[in-house]
């Protein structure tokens, strides 16, 4: 405990934005499932397929009205579920620190936003569930998802609507996925916590390894070690938490909210 104030505590006095990084494991306490635990199935006729193969574009052009009514499936859970006290903390941290503040989440379901967090300060880099796009992007805009998702056509060229989210075929950019602006952050941070992901993808990933060669503080909260939590322990100014996001980023929020 003394050891996580002291690290916090030194990583405000230095300059650059304090950067929050979440995975599915904050909101597994809101009741929904994580991407690699057993609840991810979706059938397709006899065939059953794992969120890997569903979460592609070769998928979705294959069978979009499959593929959409996985989605509206998994939005519904999302949509059900509500946020938790680790969701709560980050809203507090946001408000303290302002400008300062970086949220960085994967999840798509909207929990984030939903707690309080702004949209321009939480970076969605895997998109969200809420928003839909034309598939042949005839408008570059990013919409809320339709109210009656019986028909996903694009009103204006009749192509199909897709999920606002990166799937595992296609790569990060700018504008849709903040893929810039999250490596940016990574190389002038004074504090990365890392909460509840495996670090199975690739921009994480990099945006953690930025901030320990860097030796900028790093901090994992995860029940299960990970490689984040390897880092961490690494890094001089590095701690692996290993417990529950709804219990260790309240203690963090605390700290940080008292300084
Ligand atoms: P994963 O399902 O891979 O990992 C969830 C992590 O959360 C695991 O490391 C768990 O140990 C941890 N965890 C579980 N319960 C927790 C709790 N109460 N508190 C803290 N941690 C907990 O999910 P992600 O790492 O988010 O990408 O997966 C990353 C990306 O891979 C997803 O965004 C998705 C997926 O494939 C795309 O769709 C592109
Ligand atoms: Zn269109």
């Amino acid at each position: 405990m003394r050891e996580l104030e002291n690290l916090l505590l030194s990583a405000l006095e230095e300059e650059g934005p304090l950067v929050f990084l979440t995975g599915a494991g904050i909101s597994a306490e809101s009741g929904i499932p994580t991407f690699r635990g057993k609840e991810g199935f979706w059938t397709v006729g006899s065939k059953v397929y794992q969120p890997q193969e569903m979460a592609t574009f070769a998928m979705f052009r294959a069978h979009p009205e499959e593929v959409w009514k996985w989605y509206v499936m998994r939005r519904e859970m999302c949509l059900d579920a509500e946020p938790n006290p680790a969701h709560q903390a980050l809203v507090k941290i946001e408000k303290r620190w302002g400008n300062r503040f970086r949220l960085i989440t994967q999840n798509v379901d909207g929990l984030h936003i939903r707690a309080g967090n702004s949209p321009e300060r939480t970076w969605r880099i895997h998109g969200d569930i809420n928003f839909v796009r034309c598939v042949a992007s005839c408008i570059p805009e990013v919409l809320p998802i339709p109210e009656n998702t019986d028909d996903m056509h694009c009103r204006k060229c009749g192509d199909w609507l897709r999920p606002h989210v990166l799937w595992f075929d296609e790569c990060y950019n700018e504008e849709w996925y903040r893929y810039e602006s999250s490596i940016a952050a990574a190389s002038e941070s004074a504090l990365l916590v890392v909460i509840g992901t495996s670090g199975a993808t690739n921009l994480p990933m990099q945006v953690g390894m930025q901030v320990a060669e860097r030796g900028a503080c790093l901090i994992d909260i995860n029940p299960e070690p990970n490689p984040f939590s390897e880092l961490a322990q690494r890094c001089e100014k590095g701690t692996a938490i290993s417990g529950k996001a709804s219990e260790s980023l309240p203690r963090i929020a605390e700290i940080i909210l008292r300084s």
